[in-house]
């Protein structure tokens, strides 16, 4: 799906669901973090690679409002969620795509929904990208994100639109 679409994506959902804290999981050169950062007031972006973090740091050294997290996204989800005190907006865009290293390379996805699920507080939605990547290279499937979501929280719902996984309220 072109960034464009997905920058859309984004700021309408953040819009019709009142949301104003933006977590990305992927960082990369930061053109997402560029992308939305006037639409929220908050925006986080974690990068597991030291370099592209310290890049991406340079980048927006002078946006108050956006912090480049270093690590992996499993980790430091789970610090950073109890701290989240507005509603939230999760971007995962971590996927590796390369059939030779995806298996290696994959994070864990399903515990990463899952602790957002289990542990966020307020109102939030969870938008991932490349759908059509799960159940191959090492990620779940659409069904088994699907069941997680119906036992853990089942006041919301799992969509798949446009390629993106969309975790929404019921209401
Ligand atoms: C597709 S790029 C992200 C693109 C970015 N979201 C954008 O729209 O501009 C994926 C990034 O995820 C990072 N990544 C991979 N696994 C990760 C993990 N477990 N935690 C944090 N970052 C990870 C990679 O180093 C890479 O920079």
């Amino acid at each position: 799906m072109p960034h464009l679409l997905m920058e859309r994506n984004i700021v309408t959902t953040s819009k019709r669901y009142g949301l104003s804290i933006f977590v990305e999981a992927g960082t990369y050169l930061g053109d997402m973090v560029d992308a939305i950062r006037r639409n929220f007031e908050q925006v986080y972006s974690i990068e597991v690679s030291q370099q592209l973090c310290k890049k991406a740091r340079t980048r927006f050294r002078k946006n108050p409002n956006v912090t480049i997290l270093e690590g992996s996204s499993s980790v430091v989800l789970s610090q950073l969620i109890p701290t989240l005190q507005r509603p939230t907006l999760f971007w995962l865009d971590h996927y590796c795509d390369d059939p030779l290293e995806a298996e290696d390379r994959q994070p864990p996805v399903l515990s990463e929904i899952s602790t957002i699920l289990e542990h966020m507080a307020g109102r939030f939605v969870i938008l991932s990208s490349s759908a059509h990547l799960f159940g191959t290279y090492g990620l779940p499937t659409v069904h088994q994100v699907k069941d997680l979501v119906a036992d853990t929280a089942p006041n919301m719902k799992l969509l798949v639109e446009n390629d993106i996984l969309r975790i929404t309220p019921t209401v």
